[in-house]
């Protein structure tokens, strides 16, 4: 299950709808006190905190300490700038991972991707601060043809910190952003890591831009990415909660892409939930997929395993 427990944001990444965003959009203590409820009548294994930025609601610790309760494990997104501040409470409440976003190795990298002066020196800060404790660690790139070629730096760095796992994602709901350079960035980057298990590449990060020749050159030429072909089976596995709307979707990406569905989405929350399922399963969903979800549908067997890998 994952939360969207604000839209506030104190970051103005290039590439997010939330940039910025200061209308103070949080869940309230009700919306998710009938969401664990939920969770718990349908034995959900883990929540996993997102927005906006989740440091930024202020009863954030409390909702971890709640959901530990009813036995799910939990995790949160963050985009880390509060990190230092935040980690000791994180980890004093049993948070179980947590999956910081970084763009590039580098604040000259980073920071301007996210136009966040100082984010990058508290992720670093923070990341040193809870190697020194027992939880999962893993940072979410997203990769476009602005960072690409920075990528092979940012592996190194992850692999100095100790980062247990890597997602990458390539940028979605932007123009094609690869340039001339990119598929050369990339074939750097997947020579370099392709024996390397220093780090647990998430889904099929490792080759994200495909699997094939054919596809990797389809990427690039035409900013198209893998995706599921039918029967999606990550509509079966994972939820998303939309606190404003008061809506449950099934996958992360749906929960941008409302608009698009052609039926009306108010109603019983469970009710609606299970037709969205079932017209994503019917329907080709044209959301870009992230390579981790791919990789869920064709390995839905992940999802039982004690290991966080989803
Ligand atoms: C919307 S953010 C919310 C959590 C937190 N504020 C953060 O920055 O990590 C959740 C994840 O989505 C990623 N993200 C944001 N915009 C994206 C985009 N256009 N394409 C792909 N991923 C994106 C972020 O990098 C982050 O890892």
């Amino acid at each position: 299950m994952y939360v969207r427990v604000s839209e506030n944001c104190n970051s103005h990444c290039f590439m997010c709808h939330f940039a910025g965003t200061s209308n103070a959009l949080n869940i309230s203590d009700e919306q998710y006190d009938k969401l664990l409820n939920h969770m718990k009548k349908k034995n959900y294994k883990m929540i996993r905190f997102t927005g906006g930025e989740p440091l930024l609601h202020k009863n954030i610790i409390e909702f971890i300490k709640k959901a530990k309760e009813i036995g799910v494990k939990a995790s949160i997104i963050t985009n880390g700038y509060l990190l230092p501040l935040y980690v000791d409470k994180l980890l004093k409440v049993g948070l179980d991972e947590c999956i910081i976003s970084l763009d590039g190795s580098c604040s000259e990298v980073h920071d301007s991707l996210r136009n966040f002066p100082g984010c990058f020196d508290n992720i670093i800060k923070g990341i040193k601060l809870l190697k020194e404790k027992d939880i999962i660690i893993r940072v979410n790139t997203v990769v476009s043809g602005k960072n690409i070629s920075d990528i092979c730096n940012i592996y190194d760095l992850l692999i100095n910190l100790g980062v247990d796992q890597w997602s990458i994602i390539p940028v979605k709901y932007k123009e094609n952003l690869w340039n001339e350079d990119s598929i050369n960035y990339y074939r750097e980057f997947v020579d370099k890591v392709k024996d390397s298990n220093d780090i647990k590449f998430l889904g099929y990060s490792k080759n994200f831009a495909g699997l094939s020749d054919e596809e990797i050159k389809d990427t690039f030429d035409n900013n198209s990415r893998l995706s599921i072909k039918d029967n999606c089976k990550v509509v079966d596995n994972v939820r998303f909660y939309i606190p404003d709307k008061d809506v449950l979707v099934p996958c992360n990406c749906v929960s941008h892409r409302l608009k698009e569905l052609p039926f009306s989405i108010t109603g019983d929350m469970e009710e609606v939930c299970e037709k969205i399922r079932l017209w994503l399963k019917e329907n080709n969903c044209s959301c870009k997929c992230e390579p981790l979800n791919v990789y869920i549908n064709d390995h839905p067997e992940i999802m039982d395993e004690d290991e966080i890998l989803y």
